[in-house]
């Protein structure tokens, strides 16, 4: 098997360019990746046409040229897309390629049995905030391209925080808490934005407001990453007092237990899915 050398010097390549193909280019792109190392293919002329004026990246007609030419292709289809997508050109996949796949709920096993001849796959999960450069992005491996952990948690730096995920219980929780996990807090923040503008805030201030509270909150924690959550928390109350009674009444409502069940209700749908 020949050996990849690095990321930095890869021609990349994208079958699929939606929401989280683009969200990835633009991340490599701030990176400091050179725009003509990147190739992508979507559906629709149009999305060609946008791919090449908005990125200044190379498009290519059909997938199997970005199999062919490319070292490093990541896989940006719907999930439920991918199979029709990939199987007319899987001997395309030679061994020295390192396929990437975003796919929710594919597994790497699954995927090696549809590309047999690339033994180089890496399964990544990355949530919207990489729109920002401020995601978080989980990744698995084969065993043979195990090697390349350091080098792709390098060349993905500039989406966000890369997290080494073993594939199974740990990946899906990593797709729950971190993917999935945007969803719920934009829930919570809900309620907090409602809660205010019932006691009389306008939107824009009610909306403010939380932001700051959940930027401030993290960013806070992030400024010291070597204390426990626990002691900042312990650090806002004070015995009896206002932040004290809210707490108390939350640990009552057992607020802790339903946000388990929701976490774990939303392992058991990906669970079937990727059975699906
Ligand atoms: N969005 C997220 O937040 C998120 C988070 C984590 C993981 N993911 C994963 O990322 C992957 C992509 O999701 P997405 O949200 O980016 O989907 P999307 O916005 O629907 O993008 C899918 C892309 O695939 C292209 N496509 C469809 N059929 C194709 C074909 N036969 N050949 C080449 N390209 C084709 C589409 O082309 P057109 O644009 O021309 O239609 C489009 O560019 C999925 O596997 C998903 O599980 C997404």
């Amino acid at each position: 098997m020949s050996t990849f050398h690095s990321f930095k010097k890869a021609k990349v390549g994208f079958i699929g360019a939606g929401n989280m193909g683009q969200a990835i280019i633009r991340g490599l792109l701030a990176g400091g990746m050179e725009p003509e190392r990147i190739y992508a293919t979507a559906k629709t002329k149009r999305k060609l046409d946008y791919l090449t004026e908005k990125y200044g990246i190379k498009t290519l007609k059909n997938n199997e040229e970005v199999a062919d030419l490319c070292d490093v292709i990541f896989l940006a289809v719907k999930p439920q897309d991918l199979y029709d997508v990939i199987e007319p050109i899987s001997k395309t996949f030679s061994e020295e390629k390192i396929v990437i796949s975003l796919a929710a709920g594919i597994s790497i096993s699954t995927l090696q049995k549809w590309i047999f001849d690339c033994k180089k796959i890496i399964r990544i999960m990355p949530n919207t905030p990489v729109n920002l450069g401020r995601g978080l992005i989980g990744y698995c491996t084969s065993r043979d391209a195990e090697y390349l952990s350091e080098g792709l948690e390098d060349f993905l730096k500039p989406l966000g925080e890369v997290v080494y995920a073993e594939e199974g219980d740990h990946f899906q929780a990593l797709t729950v808490a971190c993917g999935s996990g945007v969803g719920f807090v934009f829930e919570v923040m809900i309620y907090w934005q409602e809660w205010l503008e019932e006691h009389g805030f306008n939107r824009e201030d009610a909306r403010k407001m939380v932001l700051q509270t959940f930027l401030g909150a993290a960013e806070l924690a992030n400024s010291q990453s070597q204390t426990p959550i626990e002691e900042l928390q312990k650090k806002v109350v004070s015995k009896k007092g206002v932040t004290d009674a809210g707490l108390n009444s939350m640990r009552e409502l057992e607020i802790e237990r339903a946000l388990r069940i929701s976490f774990e209700k939303a392992v058991m749908r990906d669970r079937e899915l990727g059975k699906q």
